[in-house]
């Protein structure tokens, strides 16, 4: 069992550099489906394993990557004829594998994905995704655990969604870029991350105007080709490495770091009492000593990312008096709450608001993370706390955060990350050779 320490106490200070965007890169890896000829260059390309996982599913789908981790380029090459099946172990392990329907359904005219299953931070359905695709003109059946998607050709349309999802508004504007005539999405999500893939979708030959504002317009074209695109940094990773700053009371410069994608978390820095200074080549963050509490509702963009909501937690509850934190886009996303419980934290949860009573003098425990960003807050957690703090499962931190805790190592954390087995020589268990034929216990 692999797990993080963490001695905590120590102010972070230096430079960390952040990596390009996960959630920005997932939905251009998709997008490669839609190129019939040449190929897909993604310049800055982080080496986290969701992106694996969605390299993984391409191949298994019949394209073809490269990736050069050194240069963090990748390259898709989707120009072969394509299978249009993503079966289970892909879709479970990863959500974003849903991404691939919408293009699919476009090259290929049919699209089989298995339904995924349950996720730690809530139901997380998909009908907003399916609802869309109809619009477009797919039949869509649901059988033996998987979806059916099929068309002759899609037809644009104008969609309204329920909900600004992020995916649903990706995997539609991915669909609607072969469709005929001109879809409509309203109520869009405005992520920075739906930007990015309208980028390149128009450098691939699409037609994507508006992406970025609540009503997103595209004309269908006959076919995309490939294009070479360079992702925007990554502003969860970059705000995680602020609010780490903040809660070790540190002063760190965060690199490639964009004020403009994280005003909202900027705003409630300062309003904290944290100083943010935007600099030509990041944000630097100066941590205070005396925190003032504050409320915050996690929000669709450009509200306070539901990504950041965890971390921020962490540096509520250090604050000197109650603040809250409540919860508009994941109904089950307080878990980590519950860990850090266990390091004296004190709080209540009232349905989607979280109530949070501080100053806490974090100590030292052992904790699970339950996600990625549960397990960045519990981290963080850890780097505020006397003692040692054990973060098991930290593997769900390398879905999304490249080479965290030597990272944090750089900016002078006591923080180690091992296998519990190899250090400490535990043999594995013999074969228990008394009570032969008994039952297991
Ligand atoms: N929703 C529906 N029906 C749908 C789709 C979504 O009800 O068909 C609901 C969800 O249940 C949820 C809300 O809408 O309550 C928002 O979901 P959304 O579709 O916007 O999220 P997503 O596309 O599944 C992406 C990010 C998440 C991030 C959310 C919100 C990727 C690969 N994932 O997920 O990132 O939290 O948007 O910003 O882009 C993470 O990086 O840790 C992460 C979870």
């Amino acid at each position: 069992m692999e797990k993080i320490i963490i001695k905590g106490g120590r102010p972070l200070r230096g430079q960390v550099t952040v990596e390009g965007s996960k959630n920005a890169v997932l939905p251009l890896q998709a997008a490669a489906i839609l190129a019939v000829q040449g190929t897909v260059t993604l310049n800055n390309v982080p080496p986290v394993t969701d992106v694996q996982l969605m390299n993984r599913l391409l191949r298994f789908l019949n394209l073809k990557t490269a990736y050069g981790e050194k240069q963090r380029q990748l390259v898709i090459n989707g120009s072969v004829p394509l299978s249009s099946e993503a079966p289970f172990e892909y879709v479970n392990q990863m959500r974003a594998s849903l991404l691939v329907m919408g293009p699919l359904l476009a090259r290929t005219g049919q699209a089989r994905i298995a339904l995924p299953g349950g996720c730690s931070i809530g139901a997380r359905p998909i009908d907003l995704h399916l609802a869309g695709l109809r619009k477009l003109g797919a039949t869509i059946k649901q059988d033996a655990g998987f979806i059916d998607a099929r068309c002759d050709h899609l037809v644009g349309s104008r969609i309204t969604l329920d909900f600004p999802s992020v995916g649903a508004t990706e995997n539609l504007m991915m669909a609607a870029t072969m469709a005929e005539g001109i879809t409509t999405i309203e109520n869009a999500a405005c992520e920075p991350e739906i930007v990015e893939l309208a980028n390149l979708l128009n450098k691939m030959g699409g037609r994507v105007h508006g992406a970025g504002s609540k009503v997103i317009r595209i004309q269908g074209v006959y076919y995309l080709h490939g294009a070479e695109y360079t992702v925007a940094p990554d502003r969860i990773e970059a705000g995680t490495w602020m609010l780490a700053a903040a809660v070790t009371n540190g002063d760190v410069i965060v690199r490639n770091a964009a004020a403009a994608y994280n005003t909202s978390l900027i705003a409630k820095l300062e309003e904290m009492g944290v100083t943010v200074i935007k600099q030509e080549d990041g944000i630097r963050v100066l941590g205070t000593s005396v925190l003032i509490p504050a409320s915050v509702k996690a929000m669709p963009y450009p509200g306070f990312p539901t990504d950041l909501q965890p971390q921020m937690t962490v540096l509520q509850l250090l604050a000197n008096g109650t603040s809250t934190m409540e919860e508009h886009v994941f109904e089950q996303r307080f878990n980590h709450l519950e860990e850090l419980r266990r390091m004296n934290a004190d709080f209540q949860i009232a349905g989607s608001v979280a109530i949070l009573d501080g100053p806490t003098r974090f100590s030292g425990t052992e904790v699970a993370a339950t996600d990625l960003r549960a397990g960045a807050a519990l981290v963080l957690a850890g780097l505020a706390a006397t003692g040692i703090t054990q973060v098991c499962n930290p593997q769900c931190l390398d879905r999304g955060y490249y080479d965290f805790y030597q990272k944090l190592h750089q900016l002078g954390a006591q923080i180690d990350r091992f296998d519990v087995k190899e250090k400490f020589k535990i043999k594995p268990e013999q074969p228990r050779q008394e009570n032969k034929g008994s039952e297991p216990e």
